[in-house]
């Protein structure tokens, strides 16, 4: 209720349009959907590209935008990587994880990626216009861009479509970025560790720390082991070290 729903042919990116959108003042719920961006953008100022065929586009790209004034921001990301993963995989049949702090993998390769940005709606209050994107590989083709081969949904659900991807995840995604609103990370912490491919291994962070994974904290924080102690990591880029 209350959600506008817009799907456009073509775009830069739907992150980048929310966001201007939320500058010139036009903070309303709105759920903006692209068949195809021209400038996707994900994490760490890396591209999102999507290989594109001329039919049916082959990932599922939105952006989600509404104000929010959670008491706390942290672990939004993690929350909303949870709901994702549990539309697309609820059973975990097929194996959907979560690779902190927002990754959704399956069999170790990227299924989906998630780009949370927020504006300040007004200067000194803590109500921020939120803009979470959205990137899911759909397939059959392999996206293009990423680091590592991908893993698409239609290697295990191959009559799916963007539309009907959107459809799945949308209702539940609303649902509970409103619950992190009222609750923060908490309701969130074991629905992540259910998925948690991290945990119980042994990792390096981006700044070169090793230790072993034990988890994330109730604020979302990644908890490291090392020689020195548990760690509480906010904000790293981390991979598995090969056993
Ligand atoms: C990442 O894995 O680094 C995040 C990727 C996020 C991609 C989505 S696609 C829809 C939205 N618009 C963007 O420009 N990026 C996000």
């Amino acid at each position: 209720p209350g959600l506008r729903v817009e799907v456009v042919a073509e775009i830069d990116s739907t992150n980048s349009e929310l966001m201007r959108r939320a500058r010139d003042g036009r903070n309303a719920p709105v759920l903006l959907v692209a068949v195809r961006q021209t400038a996707g953008r994900g994490r760490m100022g890396r591209p999102w590209q999507s290989a594109q065929d001329a039919g049916e586009p082959p990932s599922l790209t939105f952006s989600l935008g509404l104000p929010l004034a959670p008491r706390d921001w942290s672990g939004l990301s993690l929350a909303v990587g949870a709901s994702v993963a549990e539309s697309l995989d609820p059973t975990q049949a097929a194996g959907v994880k979560l690779k902190w702090p927002n990754d959704v993998w399956k069999e170790e390769r990227k299924l989906a990626g998630i780009l949370i940005e927020t504006a300040l709606l007004q200067p000194d209050a803590s109500d921020r216009y939120l803009v979470i994107g959205i990137g899911i590989n759909v397939g059959p083709r392999e996206a293009v861009g990423l680091n590592t081969p991908p893993a698409w949904l239609k290697e295990w659900r191959p009559d799916i479509t963007p539309g009907e991807v959107l459809r799945e995840i949308v209702v539940p995604l609303v649902r509970d970025v409103l619950l992190f609103n009222d609750r923060g990370f908490v309701p969130f912490a074991a629905r992540f560790a259910e998925r948690d491919v991290l945990r119980g291994r042994d990792v390096r962070l981006s700044d070169g720390t090793e230790g072993h994974c034990e988890g994330v904290g109730w604020g979302g924080e990644l908890l490291v082991r090392t020689a020195a102690g548990v760690q509480l990591i906010s904000s790293a880029e981390v991979s598995v070290r090969p056993q």
